[in-house]
């Protein structure tokens, strides 16, 4: 349609959220199906930060809020950083958002002009590229390969880096595939930043507290002080508290970046809900034991699922070190037709044809951008996740 932006035919829709959509419509219509694309966690909020948001409605504290959060949320997001990551921050270092993508976008917004490069490691989350290209910049994909467990070498780093790259955009643990770097893998990439000092790093720890098998989460200004001014740590409430629909996110990191990140959103959506800030609080200063509580179930889901994916036929399940995603290989299923007749061409008509022959929902790779590959997300409970993985074992043992 001519009326619309020149911008706008550059991106796509999200395609987890078309999957999400499409299980949703086939559920509607009456079809058993089980979804394995949510990207949150299936627990309720729990009740303390419940508790925390009602005492802040009835206290009145509903109105437009400073434009980048109240100063008792930066205050808390100060502490969380150096509780949990040993990072010093002031309150003029932190900004807050709409959620964890707002913050990235605002981020990309206040630092690219056109041509800039980002460099984006694969498998990605998928709003990454297009959000670098409605900022006007360029993604630049740096593969990952399942040799690695899907995570990005020093040496695919280095190619990737030009004269135009502005950042780098890290993800520990990742969505999609769950990979978490150690501290001497990030160092390696680390290393590789101190050689060029005009890339900056934006550091997605979304997934930070949702590790298992004793895990040790880092991030990139932690592991390589030296990177600390040109690094912006990005982190928020959604994952770990399961608070997805509070939508609140923060990112710490020189005062004149963050600045010009409250510019952004000064000019857009300004503060973000002042109910789901004191929310934040709460669930940043609060008792943080349930966490520990839900990695306990996550973790056995994990082994559930990694377990029974890798006794289907032609799917290989590395065993990642966090978020709730697993990313199996189907290299062993492409080019076989399945037992409703569908062609196998690759890794979104294997996902197309689970979906209409056993009724389960799952993203494709092509969508973060590594084939041929699909995401489970294990967000969901052990009876759902047991059928799901029956029913794909079965349409993998009918593949001819
Ligand atoms: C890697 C990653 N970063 C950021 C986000 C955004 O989270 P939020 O709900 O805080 O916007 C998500 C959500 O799916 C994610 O998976």
């Amino acid at each position: 349609m001519a009326f619309l932006s020149d911008t706008l035919s550059r991106v796509k829709p999200s395609p987890t959220i078309a999957v999400t959509t499409k299980a949703a419509e086939l559920k509607a219509a009456g079809k058993d199906v089980i979804g394995l694309g949510a990207g949150e966690p299936d627990f309720d909020t729990p009740q303390n930060i419940k508790e925390a948001a009602k005492a802040a409605i009835d206290a009145g504290k509903t109105k437009y809020t400073a434009v980048d959060g109240i100063p008792e949320l930066k205050k808390a997001i100060c502490a969380k950083l150096k509780r949990d990551n040993d990072l010093d921050y002031t309150p003029a270092q932190v900004t807050i958002g709409t959620g964890g993508k707002q913050v990235l976008y605002n981020a990309l917004m206040a630092t690219l002009n056109a041509g800039d490069e980002v460099v984006i490691p694969a498998p990605y989350w998928v709003s990454y590229p297009d959000m670098v290209l409605l900022a006007g910049g360029e993604p630049v994909i740096a593969e990952a390969t399942a040799a690695t467990a899907y995570k990005l070498t020093p040496e695919a780093l280095e190619a990737a880096i030009t004269p135009r790259t502005k950042w780098l955009i890290f993800n520990s643990p990742s969505n999609p595939t769950g990979a978490g770097y150690t501290w001497d893998e990030l160092k390696g990439l680390t290393d590789v930043l101190l050689r060029h000092p005009h890339v900056w790093v934006m550091s997605d720890d979304m997934y930070e507290h949702l590790v298992y098998d004793d895990f040790k989460f880092c991030t990139p200004a932690q592991v390589e002080p030296a990177l600390y001014e040109r690094t912006l740590t990005v982190n928020g409430v959604s994952k770990a508290y399961a608070m997805t629909g509070w939508r609140i996110g923060y990112a710490a990191g020189p005062v004149e970046l963050i600045k010009a990140m409250g510019k952004i959103q000064s000019q857009s959506t300004s503060n973000p809900c002042s109910v789901s800030q004191w929310a934040a609080v709460e669930a940043l200063t609060g008792p943080q034991d349930y966490i520990a509580t839900n990695n306990a179930l996550f973790q056995r889901r994990r082994d559930l699922v990694v377990e029974m994916l890798n006794a289907a036929e032609g799917v290989e399940c590395p065993v990642p070190e966090g978020a709730f995603y697993v990313y199996p290989s189907i290299a062993g299923c492409i080019g076989k037709t399945s037992a409703g007749g569908a062609h196998i061409a690759d890794d979104e008509a294997f996902a197309t044809a689970l979906l209409e022959e056993k009724g389960v929902a799952v993203v494709f790779g092509a969508a973060f951008g590594t084939s041929p590959c699909f995401r489970v997300s294990y967000a969901t409970s052990d009876a759902a996740l047991k059928e799901a993985c029956t029913r794909i074992q079965d349409f993998c043992a009918g593949l001819r």
